[in-house]
């Protein structure tokens, strides 16, 4: 593999075939930190939809800092992986104190920053010489060098002493690129690859087999039963521990099923002391990256004063399921009503 090549034709290639992205238009560091935390755990289409929203409710680090934790989970509500919203906020409080960290270091220390986010935005914004490894990284450096089983420490020393050291950030970029619309995990495009004939995988005919794929991580079932109190839609909302699952969102009580869910549906009803009877609504399924929920979604009518409009607090998407659940129901019923014959 000739080195000088290789960065010469991908450069090119990503000079002229480069998605045109927002982030790409802007050395604004708040701004490459932001899609980098996005483009994490979301999709480039999905990204920029949160991207943009994001930015207009907080059009720089100092707006994010000042802001409180609830609007900041609102202006993120649907793009999942709460976490990562919760530390750029930490993030931005730190930087509006001390300044924006412009070493790889310096980045490093800051809440939910790692290597490869440190990597990007310190090659990206400041033209730092770093590498990144993601998945399209894994993957195509799998196939340049015919590795089926790339280990964190192989891609890392590998991505390093490949790096391009005029555009570092250009040259990740470039890969990441590549990865994501040509060297795609199934039928990738090696016809209009720009480095086929440099690929291992390619000239051998195992493209189709590198990487080997991973093991799959188990994925834990979990059954519970949710409890809708309230109607017109006002209901009554918690906010969920600021630690764990869907941490620091609101959302509907929500109870595992330890044995039936009779016995989970009274729990819940005692907790907040309801004597009526619930209505079964529906069942909403809802998969996180390790967890798969099924939702029995129970309702109870109420006019407690302490319920709330769903579009003013942050929710899961978890709970967006629930609120959909229950507005087919509504919109049936009406249905139903305006179905009953006048006389009967
Ligand atoms: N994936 C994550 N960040 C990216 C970037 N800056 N360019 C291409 N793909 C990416």
């Amino acid at each position: 593999m000739k080195l000088e090549l290789l960065h010469s034709d991908l450069l090119a290639w990503f000079d002229a075939h480069q998605r045109d992205l927002p982030w790409r238009k802007t050395k604004d560091p708040y701004q490459i930190l932001l899609s980098e935390v996005l483009l994490q755990q979301t999709q480039v289409s999905r990204g920029l939809v949160f991207f943009d929203r994001f930015l207009r409710a907080f059009p720089t680090i100092e707006d994010l800092a000042s802001a409180p934790l609830e609007a900041v989970l609102k202006a993120w509500e649907g793009a999942g992986y709460y976490a990562r919203a919760r530390n750029l906020h930490k993030a931005a409080q730190v930087i509006a104190v001390n300044g924006m960290p412009l070493t790889l270091e310096g980045l490093l220390e800051l809440p939910g920053v790692g290597r490869y986010t440190a990597g990007a935005v310190a090659s990206i914004a400041f033209g730092l010489a770093v590498p990144v490894v993601d998945g399209n990284v894994r993957r195509v450096l799998a196939r340049w060098l015919c590795e089926a089983t790339p280990t964190d420490d192989w891609l890392w020393a590998y991505t390093d002493g490949f790096l391009e050291k005029t555009r570092p950030g250009d040259w990740n970029q470039a890969i990441m690129e590549l990865g994501a619309t040509v060297c795609t995990p199934k039928s990738p495009s090696c016809g209009s690859c720009p480095v086929s004939s440099q690929c291992c995988a390619f000239l051998q005919g195992r493209v189709a087999s590198i990487p080997a794929p991973k093991i799959r991580t188990v994925v834990k079932e979990i059954k519970a039963v949710a409890l809708v109190i309230g109607n017109n839609g006002r209901y009554l909302l918690e906010q969920r521990p600021k630690k764990g699952l869907l941490g620091g969102l609101h959302g509907f009580p929500l109870l595992e099923i330890a044995s039936d869910r009779q016995q989970t549906l009274q729990e819940l009803l005692e907790r907040y002391k309801i004597k009526t009877s619930a209505r079964f609504v529906g069942v909403v399924q809802h998969t996180m990256t390790h967890r798969q929920f099924q939702i029995q979604v129970f309702e109870v009518p109420s006019t407690l004063d302490l319920l709330e409009q769903p579009s003013s607090l942050a929710l899961s998407r978890l709970d967006q399921k629930i609120l959909g659940l229950l507005e087919q129901s509504e919109a049936q019923e009406v249905l139903l009503l305006e179905h009953q014959p006048l006389f009967s």
